[in-house]
């Protein structure tokens, strides 16, 4: 049986690296906190809510599950109280916006960070963008489908000067655009799903169906 409640946090916590030290920035059910202790990748995590509801059924579930000993829980903002140890951040289940916010919020607390793992629901150009110019680089990512919803995981590494994309690689991954493995190959395909649509509906402007017309064009060709 899976240590983690979603092939999502599982795909996550494949691109854990061995022996790091996690601060996972929005926690929530502590699934990814407990499974990283428990499969012995952690020996500690940094788990972080900022809101009281989701930071004490965290705490209740990191101390059901008998791991409160090597989790470092917080009450607080982002990356705001994020400690010295940790070199890894997961910021996952938010949108890219948001994950970016957090980030540029407290940016100054990044200097020990090496690794980011990142699950933006949406606005994934944005934070790739973002990361990109923070000086990150993409170096895997994995695309799967749970409960008929696509998601990218992805795991950046710290470089040691900005990283140039092309507008093709953040609109469809760095790596995935590629590499255009299969599951890559459906998560395009389910974008060109979702503007077809889009379009169906008359009422769009002209301005953005020209722009889905082309969009769509253009990725019937990349997975041809
Ligand atoms: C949709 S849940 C995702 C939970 C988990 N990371 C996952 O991927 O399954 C997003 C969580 O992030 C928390 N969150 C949002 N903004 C935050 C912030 N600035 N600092 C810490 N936690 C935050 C929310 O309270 C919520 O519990």
């Amino acid at each position: 049986m899976s240590l983690y409640v979603s092939k999502r946090l599982e795909a996550i916590a494949s691109l854990v690296e061995e022996g790091s030290i996690v601060a996972d920035i929005g926690a929530d059910h502590g699934s990814l906190t407990i499974g990283l202790i428990k499969s012995g990748k952690c020996k500690k995590v940094f788990a972080v809510e900022n809101k009281k509801g989701p930071y004490s059924r965290l705490k209740q579930n990191v101390s059901s599950a008998g791991v409160l000993d090597d989790v470092e829980l917080s009450l607080s903002d982002g990356i705001e109280c994020l400690p010295q140890y940790c070199d890894t951040l997961v910021l996952a289940g938010m949108g890219g916006l948001l994950i970016k916010n957090i980030i540029e919020n407290h940016k100054n607390k990044l200097v020990n960070i090496k690794t980011i793992i990142i699950d933006p629901h949406r606005e994934d150009r944005l934070i790739y963008q973002y990361l990109a110019s923070m000086g990150y680089k993409m170096e895997d990512s994995v695309f799967l489908k749970e409960k008929n919803i696509y998601y990218c995981v992805s795991k950046w590494i710290q470089n040691d000067k900005e990283v140039i994309y092309s507008e093709e690689e953040l609109e469809y991954g760095p790596i995935g655009i590629h590499t255009k493995d299969n599951m890559w190959k459906e998560w395009i395909a389910n974008k060109i799903e979702t503007n077809r649509r889009i379009m169906e509906n008359s009422d769009i402007p002209d301005s953005l169906r020209k722009e889905l017309v082309n969009k769509n064009q253009f990725m019937e060709e990349l997975i041809k």
